[in-house]
């Protein structure tokens, strides 16, 4: 298994997690022995990316398996029910944390013995992980010839190997691409105000010496005007039947910038982030941050002390201004309600 960076993972009993807030410049590990902590660093972004999060949220309900004192499958279903709760309140907008929930429930609401589901549950954790590797690498395979030799390529957020298990979607085809063409050019949008473009894929990207020019987010427009971008990829938190897709605040101003110059806007996610429950992106939960996110840059504050601020942490770029969605399935294109309802059963 190609791991890039190890994101999260088991060891013995302990989850253990990069911790994502104080990259790049100080490299620490948190160990997690409860699911209230690995909830609380879903909440406080110790972890982040969709991909990541359904894997933390995995780990964090096998954790409460292994807390749960129950010697009854009843008891043991009331206490896992109790941590699903606590974890899905965490993260709204990331499709992947309740797709992980429904993974676990798929294991004990099973009639069994509460000691080979928590184990089960362990199991199926690791394998979550495991898969969500294979997935990221099989959509750089499946999204690398869709680029031009020395393509520019532009990024917004991170959704690199620290947003998933340990490869990227995103940036997992990035990595495919320079693999088979080291001439490629990757513009990396800092992604106010959480700056993961600036802390995390920069990080990602100088780590395997892949040529990056890290820009302000309001720089974009710029590069397209200029003809120096050949195409978009970016991921995904949630995508929904139609093709709309839900990712970084941002990602939509990328979108239509991209239309208006005629490039190419890739999304890549797996099939775990599909939603085919919501007709449209209009039905996916946005989350709002706190606002010192934007009155402050770290630990300084910006702005005046007082100001109204919003801050939605992500929005939903139009099916109609995305090329193609790539999954471990293959390259989807319009129409997407079909498209992706065909690699949902594939699945
Ligand atoms: O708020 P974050 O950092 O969790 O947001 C992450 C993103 O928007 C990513 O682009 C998305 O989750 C895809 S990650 C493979």
């Amino acid at each position: 298994m190609t791991y890039i960076i190890k994101t999260i993972e088991w060891q013995g009993d302990e989850v253990v997690m990069i911790d994502q807030r104080i990259l790049p410049l100080q490299e620490e590990y948190i160990h997690h022995t409860t699911w209230q902590e690995v909830g609380d660093s879903i909440k406080t972004m110790v972890i982040r990316g969709a991909p990541a999060i359904g894997v933390a949220t995995a780990m964090g309900m096998s954790l409460a398996a292994m807390q749960s004192q129950a010697a009854t499958q009843e008891e043991l279903k009331r206490d896992l029910d109790e941590a699903a709760r606590g974890l899905f309140a965490t993260r709204p907008t990331a499709y992947n944390l309740g797709w992980a929930l429904e993974q676990m429930a798929g294991i004990y609401n099973e009639p069994g013995d509460v000691d080979e589901i928590r184990a089960r549950m362990k199991d199926r954790s690791q394998e979550i992980l495991d898969e969500d590797v294979a997935m990221c690498i099989a959509m750089g395979e499946h999204a690398a010839p869709l680029f031009p030799q020395g393509a520019r390529i532009l990024t917004h957020c991170n959704a690199g190997a620290l947003a998933t298990a340990g490869y990227g979607t995103a940036l997992g085809v990035i990595r495919s691409v320079f693999r088979r063409d080291p001439s490629i050019h990757v513009f990396a949008d800092e992604t106010r105000p959480f700056l993961q473009g600036a802390r995390l894929t920069a990080w990602e990207l100088q780590q395997e010496g892949i040529p990056c020019s890290l820009i302000t987010d309001n720089m974009s427009g710029y590069f397209f005007k200029e003809g120096e971008i050949d195409a978009v990829v970016v991921g995904s938190d949630r995508i929904a039947g139609n093709g709309d897709v839900a990712n970084k605040i941002g990602t939509y101003t990328v979108s239509v910038l991209a239309k208006e110059h005629g490039v190419p806007f890739y999304v890549a996610a797996p099939t775990s982030t599909v939603d085919l429950s919501l007709a449209d992106g209009s039905q996916i939960p946005i989350e709002e941050r706190d606002p010192k996110e934007v009155t402050h840059c770290g630990s300084r504050q910006i702005a005046p002390t007082g100001i109204g601020v919003r801050n939605p942490a992500f929005d939903v770029t139009p099916h109609a201004n995305v090329t193609a969605i790539i999954t471990e399935m293959g390259v989807h294109r319009e129409p997407y309600s079909e498209s992706l309802a065909e690699a949902k059963k594939g699945k």
